[in-house]
């Protein structure tokens, strides 16, 4: 393997080459070998300029995010930089691939800046709860500005060549070889006598309190309940404040003490989490993913027409199959009329939605899925015609080809079992709305084979999707934990909480929307149906679901008829009171022996909904549907609307501890239905050890 720092010298230009595959992660290694090289080139007078450039893919694509939380080896990255900074030659930093936070910290430690135009420079910090610590936040701002500094900071979304050259991030765009044009840039500063030029040098102009204050609402927005933008205010504000080296020892100490924080520990954990979920035991390099270059789509509904914007989206040409012409003229409408909003709100050209449009084709005829590599099923929720659409498939689809269905809640063995080739059968389960929603649920059959597990899921990373395997199961991962913490917050309106009160309770936890919110936007017909075609899936407590069936009763089904948990106003979908649906269910809630109550905390609703859906959790991890727990909190995380910040909901259930989940659990089964809240035996095991899922899923993954 080569050195992960080298260093070369031809006619007076030194050029440092960091080269640690994939992506030059700043590890240990490499500070210290930077930290030499410096060393070694402030004392070598022969040397005019320096250029500093990287191997592979990309620059640094940041800080090596596995060494945080535990002790960092020395030499620290911002120390490495501060004499870097201070050689006396001129520094030009070369730039490709995603140049990303600590990588970005070291270019600006430079002294002039090249980019490749494909690249991309950001500081993502912001994802991981964690403030730039290699001195970003002094520098940043006296080379672009506070407010621009702040902006990166808070969007975590790097910036393309050209906006960094505009910004005065760059210097210079190569077009061509990188390298050479570094080289080339050296050569013009020393042939022009130009000299070091520090970014710590420059002054930074203050934000005023009312620029800060907009930062602050931007935050509320878009970090919802994180502490990390203050924290990066915090930190940016000493670049104008303080003299640089005051700075730098405000930023030590904001930086670090992020990275100790419950959000940085979530939010760590889910990046890996991300990356470990196509790990899948039993799947080698030998499961060749079959190619899907083309598909077919049976249904254009809801979720058809989404998965075929997904799939329009990503290039892949897609024929959609309906029952008759009127129904793909309307799915295609539909799918025009999506598009068209992302139009409006700038985020594509009529030239792209053109683009994609050529790329959805519509056929009522199962013979034009001849050709296809796949075929996505995703009509009405129904066992005996989902059947004979996959043995229709059989008859038609090319040998290898694979056959996936969309369905929430049917058991994929039985629609495998209607075709003669079981193993190309899988679940692909995609979320509303199929174009947006990041999570794709991978259904593994009890026959699905290998490889078409391996296609699965180098499918959804083509798709720009976040794969998760399940087991088969009711509901398999996401519904099936979703049911306990639904049944709470539906029990809790009939014992007197407001649907807001429920629902505001989550949302203050950090879920994206209440559930009760959430079922007024699917349609409160939607549960009560899958709840009449699965009456074996129930509880015996008679208040089980009752809310929803109550509304139901009125054709009170959410925003589609303007009454549901809230009232709507047409064309609204602010959130009303409904005192007629509250005054309903207290006399359910009376038919029912419920007793109203008046002293429901938001501590009681948190604790009843979560807990119940931990405790689910736990259980599907134990029976194997579930790979890891970390799966379960990307499910939850890119699924769900599950806070981040918490890490998904058995990150959450570790941090707080199982031994409180299992004592809230044992609490509310005693005043509540025992039989739904039986725990979990892992969760008892585990509580009673003082053990944790992750510890348990690492000793379980080391004896393999
Ligand atoms: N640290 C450690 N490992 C990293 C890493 C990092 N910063 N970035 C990527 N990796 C690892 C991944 O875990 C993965 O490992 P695996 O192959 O064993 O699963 C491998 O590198 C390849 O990563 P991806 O699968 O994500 O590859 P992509 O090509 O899809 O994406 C990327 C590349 C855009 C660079 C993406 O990996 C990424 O966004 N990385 C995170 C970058 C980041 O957050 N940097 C900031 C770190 S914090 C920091 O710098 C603090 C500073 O202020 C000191
Ligand atoms: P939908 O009712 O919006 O669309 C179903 C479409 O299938 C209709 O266009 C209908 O004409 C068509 N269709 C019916 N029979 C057909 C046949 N024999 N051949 C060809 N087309 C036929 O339904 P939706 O919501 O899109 O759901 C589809 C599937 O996706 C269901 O299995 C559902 O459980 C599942 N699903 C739904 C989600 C949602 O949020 N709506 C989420 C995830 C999965």
């Amino acid at each position: 393997m080569s050195k992960p720092v080298s260093l070369s010298i031809e006619n007076g230009i030194a050029v440092i080459t960091i080269d640690s595959p994939p992506v030059n992660a700043i590890s240990a290694a490499i500070r210290r070998g930077l930290l030499t090289t410096t060393e070694q080139l402030a004392k070598d007078a022969n040397v005019k300029a320096v250029v500093l450039i990287c191997a592979g893919r990309t620059f640094m694509a940041g800080a090596d995010i596995s060494e945080f939380g535990g002790t960092m080896a020395p030499p620290e990255l911002r120390n490495v930089l501060t004499d870097f900074e201070s050689l006396p030659q001129p520094i030009v930093v070369a730039l490709h691939g995603t140049a990303l936070g600590g990588g970005v910290e070291v270019a600006l430690a430079g002294h002039y800046r090249i980019a490749d135009k494909g690249a991309k420079l950001g500081f993502p910090e912001v994802t991981l709860g964690i403030v730039p610590g290699a001195v970003g936040t002094q520098r940043l701002p006296r080379l672009i500005g506070a407010e621009n500094a702040l902006k990166m900071f808070f969007d975590g979304r790097p910036v393309g060549a050209e906006e960094a050259k505009a910004l005065g991030l760059v210097d210079e765009i190569a077009e061509g070889d990188l390298r050479a044009a570094a080289i080339a840039y050296a050569q013009r500063l020393v042939k022009e006598g130009k000299g070091p030029r520090r970014v710590r040098d420059n002054k930074v102009e203050p934000l005023t309190e009312a620029q800060i204050a907009a930062f602050r609402a931007q935050a509320a927005k878009q970090h919802k309940g994180m502490i990390t933008p203050e924290l990066d205010i915090a930190a940016v504000r000493a670049s104008w404040e303080l003299p640089f080296a005051q700075g730098l020892a405000v930023e030590r100490a904001i930086s670090d003490g992020s990275l100790q924080t419950p959000e940085s520990r979530a939010m760590r954990h889910l990046f890996f989490a991300e990356r470990e979920v196509a790990d899948v035991p039993g799947i080698t390099a030998a499961d060749k993913p079959r190619e899907v270059k083309s598909a077919g789509i049976i249904g254009s509904g809801t979720m058809g027409g989404g998965i075929a914007m997904a799939f329009a989206n990503a290039g892949i040409a897609v024929t959609l199959i309906d029952i008759d012409q009127a129904a793909l003229d309307r799915g295609l409408a539909t799918v025009r009329k999506n598009y068209d909003v992302s139009v409006k709100r700038g985020k594509m050209t009529p030239a792209d939605v053109d683009q994609r449009m050529t790329l959805i084709k519509a056929s009522t005829s199962y013979d034009a899925l001849k050709d296809v590599d796949l075929v996505i099923e995703a009509v009405f929720e129904e066992m005996t015609l989902k059947k004979k659409i996959f043995t229709e498939l059989d008859r038609v689809c090319k040998p290898g080809a694979i056959l996936a269905t969309n369905t929430s809640t049917l058991d994929i063995n039985e629609i495998a079992k209607a075709t003669k080739r079981p193993q190309d059968v899988i679940g692909l389960h995609f979320f509303s709305p199929a174009n947006v929603m990041r999570l794709l649920e991978i259904v593994r059959s009890d026959a699905t084979g290998n490889d078409v597990i391996a296609s699965a899921f180098a499918l959804a990373k083509k798709i720009r999707k976040i794969g998760v395997l399940s087991k088969v199961c009711f509901g398999f991962i996401g519904n099936r934990m979703m049911d306990p913490y639904a049944r709470e917050a539906q029990r809790l309106v009939l014992e007197g909480a407001t649907p807001a009160q429920v629902d505001s309770a989550l949302e203050n936890f950090g879920m994206a929307m209440g559930i009760l919110a959430v079922f007024d936007m699917a349609g409160v017909d939607v549960g009560v149906k899958v709840r009449k075609a699965n009456p074996q899936q129930g509880s015996s407590d008679p208040s089980f679901y009752r809310a929803d069936a109550v509304l139901f009763g009125q054709n009170w089904i959410g925003q589609k008829t303007g009454k549901g948990y809230y009232r709507y106003e047409q064309g609204s979908r602010e959130r009303h009171p409904h005192p007629e649906a509250q005054a309903l269910l207290a006399e359910e809630a009376k038919k029912l022996g419920i007793a109203q109550r008046t002293d429901i905390t938001e501590q009681e609703i948190v604790e009843r909904c979560i807990y119940s859906m931990i405790n689910e959790g736990a259980k599907i991890l134990e029976e194997g549907v579930a790979l890891r727990p970390g799966d379960i909190d990307v499910v939850y995380t890119s699924g769900y609307g599950f806070p981040r910040r918490r890490g998904g909901p058995m990150f959450f259930a570790d941090e707080i501890g199982l031994s409180t989940v299992l004592a809230g659990i044992e609490k509310y089964g005693k005043r509540l239905h025992a039989e739904d809240w039986q725990p979990a035996p892992l969760l008892k095991k585990l509580a009673a050890e003082n053990g944790t899922f992750a510890a348990w899923h690492a000793a379980r993954s080391k004896k393999g």
